[in-house]
Order: structure tokens, then C-alpha cells, then sequence
């Protein structure tokens, strides 16, 4: 069994301290196999914010899957943002815009979404689709196979794809069968549902978590992040909201899917 933390969205530079200290101490105290961070670490990709993104995920604990997201990529300064659109992001947070965990139980790929060419969009390219199809390859038939972008591959609540990472179509057409639990961020919303709703013969569970630590709230949602636990075929997806009165994440929702005929049905 195996217990994943995923947040996403922090933005630090618009964050709310009391928050902050609470999605630390609940981590903590919740003691997850891996934290995963789904990008949009900083408001507007400043090195100030970058720094207090990475003593934030320092006081968080280890392994950790972290991608950026289009909020990582400066705006307004042209020149960074065409040539070295994430030289802050990799030379404070982490190099490597493609972690990768594995234990035989899960395997963890991240993929950095964010493109310096869009404002807001993000997209995947070939060579990541084939990184992921060469990760995914490896490992038994049990082993839970997670892709972690920050631009989601579903938009449940409009049903159109405004928001969808580009190139997704191409994406699940190679991944579709191989890749069993996707999750992103970058909606400030927290969602699951099948991958085989927009992309028939696939098999994953598309979830979204809310954002973290921002004060940039959607949908009136609030603070919230989630925690996965995975047991072989069977995975519990709860989402922690936070409760400004109490000050404090409290369990909001759970969720149990079984694992079945290549892909994942709830169960009440
Ligand atoms: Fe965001
Ligand atoms: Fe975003």
C-alpha cells in the first residue's frame, strides 16, 4: 500500500501563512510514501518566490514528484521568458523537469506542461509522450502507473477543452492503456473521474486537486489537497479541505475505486 500527497497551485507570492503551516503540519503528520506538487509553485516566477516555494517543500517530506507550471514562467520579462522561460524554477526548486519514482508498487513520472509561447496554455510534446511510454513500460502488471502534469487532461465541469493540455489526444493514443492515474492541477479545482469519458479505450483516473496555498480561490472552492492511498487494485482518493474557523484540513470528501477491465469503477 502506498499513500500519495498531491497538491498543487501553491503561488507563493499570494499565499495565506496560517495555510501554509497547515498543509505542512497535516503532510507531516499524515506521513505519505511520496508528495507530489503539480505545478503553479510561485504567482509570478520570482526568485523570492521560488525560494519560499523550495524551503516550503523542504519542510515537507521526502521522495517528492514536483513539475512547474505556467504561472513558473516569468510574464512580463520577454527576453527570460523566450530563452530560459524556467532557468529560476530549475536552478532553485529542482533541474530536472522529468522526475521519476519507482518502488514496484507505483511509478511516478512528472512532465513539465508550462510553454513560454502561451500565456496560460500548456501542452505535451512527442519526445515526453515517448519518455512516458519508455517509464511506463517497465514494472508488473500490478504496479499503479501515475503521470503528473499541471495542465489537467480533463476539464470536467465545462466539457470542452479550453483548458486541456495540448496534444492530449495524441498523448492518450500512446498512453491511454498505460498509464493508470493522472493527476494535475492547474483549474484551482478539485475533481476525478475516467479517463474514458473524452477518450474511449482508456483506463486512467483523472484527478485534480485544488490549490494548496494560494489565496486565488475558484469556484469558491477552498484550500485542499489530496491524499491517495493505493493498494494494488483498489485506490482511496480523499481530498482535505481547509476550515479557516477551526483553522485547520479536515477530510471533505472520500472516494473508492476498484480497479477492474482496464480501468477504475467507483464504489459506494
Ligand atoms: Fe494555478
Ligand atoms: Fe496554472
Amino acid at each position: 500500500m502506498r499513500r500519495i500527497a498531491h497538491l498543487s497551485d501553491l503561488h507563493f507570492g499570494r499565499t495565506d501563512p496560517a495555510v501554509v503551516r497547515g498543509v505542512i503540519d497535516t503532510v507531516c503528520r499524515l506521513q505519505p510514501d511520496l508528495v507530489v506538487v503539480s505545478g503553479d509553485l510561485t504567482q509570478r516566477a520570482r526568485s523570492h518566490q521560488f525560494r519560499a516555494a523550495r524551503a516550503f517543500l523542504d519542510r515537507l517530506p521526502q521522495p517528492q514528484i514536483v513539475v512547474p507550471g505556467n504561472h513558473d514562467i516569468p510574464l512580463w520579462n520577454i527576453f527570460a521568458r523566450g530563452f530560459s522561460p524556467l532557468r529560476k524554477y530549475r536552478r532553485i526548486v529542482t533541474p530536472d523537469l522529468e522526475p521519476f519514482f519507482a518502488d514496484g508498487e507505483i511509478a511516478v513520472l512528472g512532465l513539465n506542461t508550462a510553454r513560454s509561447l502561451t500565456i496560460k496554455d500548456g501542452r505535451v510534446n512527442r519526445r515526453q509522450i515517448a519518455v512516458a511510454v519508455q517509464r511506463f513500460s517497465a514494472g508488473g502488471p500490478h504496479c499503479v502507473r501515475i503521470l503528473v502534469t499541471h495542465h489537467p487532461f480533463d476539464q470536467p465541469e465545462k466539457g470542452d477543452a479550453g483548458d486541456i493540455v495540448g496534444r492530449a489526444v495524441l498523448a492518450m493514443d500512446s498512453l491511454g492503456s498505460r498509464v493508470d492515474l493522472i493527476l494535475s492541477g492547474h483549474l484551482h479545482l478539485g475533481r476525478s473521474g475516467s479517463s474514458a469519458v473524452r477518450y474511449p479505450g482508456s483506463g486512467a483516473l483523472i484527478v485534480l486537486a485544488g490549490t494548496a496555498t494560494s489565496t486565488r480561490m475558484r469556484g469558491g472552492e477552498p484550500n485542499a489537497f489530496n491524499l491517495l492511498e493505493i493498494d494494488g487494485n483498489a485506490l482511496v482518493l480523499q481530498r482535505l479541505v481547509w476550515a479557516a474557523s477551526s483553522a485547520a484540513f479536515h477530510v471533505a470528501t472520500q472516494e473508492t475505486f476498484i480497479r477492474q477491465g482496464g480501468g477504475w469503477s467507483a464504489i459506494s
